[in-house]
């Protein structure tokens, strides 16, 4: 149980680690939060400082979701930590309601990041990089679902709810274990409702295609 407390607290702190704002304090010397939508995530580092940087974060949040999820299958599957895991526990019953805990954390850490005083990002990159790592073909279908919402409407953040919508239907259709049912239905709440600013702006159509601006609200 300490065991998985400890991945759990991992996988928060890795989901905080603030690559969007760094790379803007580093290259321009400005508090992201501060431009565009105040959002710390690989959109508001494309507006702020262009495609390359904005695609090097995307990568590196989505690898952040990655390595969290890698971190819980090993607790299963990398032989010195499976000697903490006393016999009577049944892992194939436990993994994937740890897999998700540690999902939750890293998204949770992406968007209140205890780096930022608990701001962030949406969590769409790094849920990208856990969908990825928890099942390679609803991660690539939901980038599918993302990749066609983008590519006719030209506003991610519409792409992004989409794109959360779609996983838990993913996650039904393809049978996946009740657990991560249960994430895709949390995980996508969780990201729709951080995009509560950007639903306002859809609605009242102010919301920027790719390479417009957007401004930060009070
Ligand atoms: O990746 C988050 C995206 O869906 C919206 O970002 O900066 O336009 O609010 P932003």
């Amino acid at each position: 149980l300490t065991l998985c407390g400890g991945i759990v607290v991992v996988a928060y702190l890795l989901g905080s680690f603030p690559t969007g704002y760094i790379a803007v304090k580093q290259l321009k010397g400005i508090d992201i939060r501060e431009v565009g939508s105040g959002s710390t995530g690989a959109t508001n580092v494309l507006r702020t400082l262009g495609k390359v940087p904005g695609a090097i974060v995307l990568l590196i949040d989505a690898l952040k979701g990655v390595l969290a999820i890698a971190l819980a299958y090993s607790l299963f599957s990398y032989a010195p930590l499976q000697n903490f895991i006393p016999p009577t526990v049944d892992a194939n019953l436990w993994e994937p309601w740890i897999v998700i805990l540690v999902g939750l954390a890293a998204i949770l850490g992406h968007s209140k990041s205890i780096f930022l005083g608990f701001t962030g990002g949406k969590s769409v990159a790094i849920s990208l990089g856990i969908l990825l790592a928890m099942n390679w073909q609803i991660g690539l279908a939901t980038a599918g679902v993302f990749a066609v919402v983008i590519a006719i409407s030209r506003i991610v953040s519409l792409s992004s709810i989409v794109g959360a919508v779609a996983v838990p239907i993913f996650m039904t259709l393809l049978h996946q274990p009740l657990p991560y049912i249960l994430f895709g239905v949390a995980g996508g709440l969780y990201v729709i409702l951080r995009h509560r600013a950007n639903i306002e702006r859809l609605f009242a159509g102010t919301e920027p295609k790719i390479g417009q601006k957007v401004e930060v609200e009070a």
